[in-house]
């Protein structure tokens, strides 16, 4: 079996969470259940999951000078990615996230970027030696644009298999688009992407087609409990989900993006990893936080 090599580019937050009844609404106090601390941050989740999943995983990300972001580089270590390309900024703090996640495992989520706002395209550069050897780079959207599009564009014109989550969701350049072979997007973002509603799968594939028609290859989105549709050069398929309970649906795409990558890296074709993602990000949903929740390889076996 073939493993490549896998580079996640993006964030790094410590994640604040309470559980509620309910999200509250705006100008709403509400009193809510537990509380807990647990490493997060889409970049770094990507990162721990695919290593977890048997990735090997190099994490280029930018902390701060702080107990968070120490505590974080400890943390990968301990979880066999590759470190040495984790920046740490000498002004900003590092990214924390609030998150308050209902009785049916919905989430909000509100983002203090920090110092991930200042992962820059020269420290891409320093760091070249991660990308140089990679042959998958794997990217989400908490960091700068312009960091993402510099990387994606050296990136694939070096050939490398360039993978982007666009969460959270924003409005792409199509010169982005042109710099990605497979993009991975949720109904919001692929809503976002494409401006069509996507309810189910008639609108997603018309969505997945005015995505690839600006110029990505492969397109999959994801649809939540209900699975995901994949557009591979002109042909749609859809992988169901495995039906489980969710608790918390936090970090439940950063597993997919992560897992997806696993597969790719070990030579299964596009469905094949979408099968092994859809299983793995099963597994995230019954279980609280974001790497917290993330699964182990021989978890999944587990799974039907
Ligand atoms: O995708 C989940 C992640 O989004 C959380 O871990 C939080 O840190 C935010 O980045």
């Amino acid at each position: 079996m073939s493993n490549q090599k896998i580079v996640v580019v993006g964030s790094c937050n410590t994640d604040m969470v309470i559980k509620a009844d309910r999200l509250p609404i705006p100008g709403e106090t509400i009193i809510g259940g537990s509380f807990f601390m647990n490493p997060g941050g889409k970049g770094a989740n990507q990162a721990v999951a695919a290593a977890r999943l048997g990735g090997r995983v190099s994490l280029i990300s930018k902390t701060g000078n702080d107990v968070f972001g120490k505590q974080s580089v400890v943390l990968f270590n301990s979880e066999n990615v590759n470190t040495d390309f984790i920046f740490s900024d000498s002004k900003l703090p590092s990214g924390v996230a609030l998150i308050t996640v209902d009785a049916n495992g919905e989430n909000s989520i509100v983002v203090a970027s920090g110092a991930n706002a200042n992962l820059k395209p020269a420290d891409v550069d320093a760091a070249y030696k991660a990308l140089e050897y990679s042959d998958i780079v794997l990217m989400q959207l908490e960091i700068p644009i312009e960091t993402v599009e510099y990387v994606a564009k050296k990136a694939f014109e070096k050939g490398k298999k360039v993978i982007l989550n666009p969460a959270p969701a924003q409005a792409l350049s199509n010169s982005l688009l042109k710099h990605l072979d497979i993009i991975i997007p949720n109904k919001n973002e692929a809503e976002m992407l494409s401006g069509i509603k996507v309810v189910d799968i008639e609108s997603a594939k018309e969505a997945a087609t005015v995505i690839a028609n600006k110029g990505v290859d492969k397109v999959v989105i994801t649809l939540g409990s209900k699975g995901a549709l994949v557009l591979d050069e002109g042909e749609f398929s859809f992988v169901p989900s495995i039906k489980v309970e969710a608790i918390d649906t936090t970090a439940a795409g950063d597993t997919f993006c992560g897992a997806f990558s696993v597969g790719l890296a070990e030579g299964k074709s596009i469905i094949e990893s979408v099968e092994f993602a859809v299983k793995a990000s099963a597994i995230t949903v019954t279980r609280m936080g974001a790497q917290a929740s993330l699964p182990y390889r021989s978890e999944l076996f587990q799974v039907e």
